[in-house]
This record gives C-alpha cells, sequence and structure tokens, in this order.
C-alpha cells in the first residue's frame, strides 16, 4: 500500500515510532493522520506540526478505541491504515500485581483486539483495508527482563497472524513491525531490563518508519528494522531447547542476581 492520498490512524502517536510514523506518512503524501494518544498535548503537537488531527484516545479502552474510529471515519470518510502502536512496558514476572498484568494486556493486546472490532466491518464492506501492529521483537523471541512484556507482544503477534489468515482473501492486509531497540522514551527500560546489548544496533524511530514504509509497500506480513531478528527467529525455530540454553546465558549477564538460581 503507497501512502498517498490515504486515511490513517496511529495509536501512541504523540511520541516515538508512533510521532515517526505520523510525520512520515503526512510526507508521503497521506490525505489525514489522525494522532491518537493519551497524551492529548503530544497529540496536538504532533497533529498541528503535520496538519493533522489529534484524538485523545486511551487504547485500553473499548468505548475510546470506537470512539477514535468515529471521529475518524466522520471526518475523512473512510480509515486505509489503522496503526495500533501505543505501548507500555514494565518489569518482572509471575510477581507483578494482576491489575498491571491487566494493564500491559489492555494496551498491548487487548487494544488491537478493539481496533480490528471496530475497522474491520467498513474494511470488509469495502474489500480493503491494512492493519499495522507495532508489536516488537520480543514477540517472536522474548524480553528476558519482563514476561509481562512478552507475554501481552506474543498475544499481539498471535492476533495480528490470525486476522491476516482469516481475512487476507477479503482484502484486508495485515502488518507486524517487530523492532529491537529503538532510542525512544521506552529504550532507557529496556536497557535495564534486556541488556545494553540493546544499544549496539539501536535505531532511531524515523529509521523505523522508513523501514515501514517500504514494508507496507510491500504488504509484508513481518516488518522487522534490525535484520538480525530474523536469523535470532531462524535460531529459535532451528533449535527451540539450544535458543532457551542461549537465552538462559544472556540473562545471567544482564540480571546476574537471577531468582532462578537463587
Ligand atoms: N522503543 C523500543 O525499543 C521498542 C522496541 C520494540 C517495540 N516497541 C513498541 O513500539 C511501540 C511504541 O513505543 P515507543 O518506543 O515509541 O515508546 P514511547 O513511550 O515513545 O511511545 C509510546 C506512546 O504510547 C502512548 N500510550 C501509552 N499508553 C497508552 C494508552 N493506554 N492509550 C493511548 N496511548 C498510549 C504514550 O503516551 C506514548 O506516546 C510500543 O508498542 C512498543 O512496545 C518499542
Amino acid at each position: 500500500m503507497e501512502l498517498k492520498n490515504k486515511v490513517a490512524v496511529v495509536t501512541g502517536g504523540a511520541n516515538g515510532i508512533g510521532r515517526a510514523l505520523c510525520r512520515k506518512f503526512a510526507a508521503e503524501g497521506a490525505r489525514a493522520v489522525v494522532v491518537a494518544d493519551l497524551d492529548a498535548d503530544g497529540a496536538g503537537r504532533v497533529a498541528a506540526e503535520i496538519g493533522g488531527l489529534a484524538v485523545p484516545t486511551d487504547v485500553s479502552l473499548e468505548s475510546e478505541v470506537f470512539h477514535l474510529v468515529e471521529k475518524a471515519s466522520s471526518a475523512f470518510g473512510q480509515i486505509d491504515l489503522f496503526c495500533s502502536n501505543a505501548g507500555i512496558v514494565m518489569d518482572g514476572g509471575a510477581e507483578v500485581s494482576d491489575s498491571n498484568w491487566q494493564r500491559i494486556i489492555g494496551i498491548n493486546l487487548m487494544a488491537h483486539i478493539y481496533a480490528a472490532r471496530a475497522v474491520l466491518p467498513a474494511m470488509l464492506a469495502r474489500g480493503a483495508g491494512y492493519l499495522l501492529q507495532t508489536i516488537s521483537a520480543a514477540g517472536l523471541l522474548t524480553s528476558i527482563g519482563s514476561a509481562p512484556y512478552s507475554v501481552s507482544k506474543h498475544g499481539a503477534l498471535a492476533f495480528a497472524e490470525w486476522l491476516s489468515i482469516t481475512y487476507g482473501d477479503a482484502g484486508i492486509k495485515v502488518s507486524a513491525l517487530c523492532p529491537q531497540g529503538v532510542r525512544t522514551n521506552m529504550f532507557p527500560k529496556f536497557l535495564e531490563s534486556d541488556g545494553e546489548f540493546l544499544r549496539e544496533g539501536a535505531l532511531e524511530p524515523e529509521q523505523v518508519a522508513d523501514v515501514v514504509v517500504t514494508g507496507l509497500a510491500k504488504e509484508q506480513f513481518l516488518i522487522l528494522p534490525h535484520p538480525q531478528v530474523a536469523e535470532y527467529l531462524q535460531r529459535k525455530a532451528s533449535d527451540y531447547d539450544r535458543w532457551i540454553r542461549g537465552m538462559r546465558r544472556l540473562r545471567d549477564k544482564v540480571h546476574p542476581r537471577n531468582p532462578g538460581k537463587a
């Protein structure tokens, strides 16, 4: 899909990767870019900069995602591309409180489900539409410092695959964006929880946005701004036990006080 004359909605559009996507889509000639974010001021700033529409939205609430879709559709007639990009990260494992597990699953997973519920009927009626899901390399591999992040991103990837399998022949395109380190507000948290190794090869959000536009043009399911992730995925698939042993060694380096060895 080319962006020219298209209507795009980007959640988490106020900062980081989402903001870079908004700017890039506008530069590519999108007819309209809708900037949705919990950070209403940030969304307003990005929208003002690119001549877009800001819609303050909490993507973990279905009613707000429906409101966003209704606002974008009534302002611009239709939504060609919906980017579910908003996300959060938190450290920890099974001990993380239920309310925090529910919070991250609400934002990193349920938001994609709410978006599909809201946009698919009109897209299916037209026989065309595109869903871009910002997931993470952690959805294909893992995040060693965060079970909630890994689980929510694996779930989001499973949902993206399912959507593509189920609706691909009905004209619905789906891409899963799975970057490793990207220098955004979230990045210092990843360095702390997953390791300094992410610093090498970390990308700027603008570089990710360039790769996204190329991936959308090719209508690729998996968009990998860090090509090495494809190699890690192959290693995982070809020898799962060896991959897990390697990840344990990495975990030991990053978190020497491994609770599994206490
Ligand atoms: N930065 C990285 O290294 C990295 C790597 C892989 C994947 N990702 C993913 O990229 C996406 C974007 O993250 P980023 O790196 O640009 O981080 P960021 O923190 O710069 O941006 C995230 C945006 O999401 C918004 N947001 C958070 N909760 C929200 C909610 N409930 N409703 C609406 N908006 C909400 C925030 O206000 C913020 O503007 C996330 O899904 C993240 O998991 C990031």
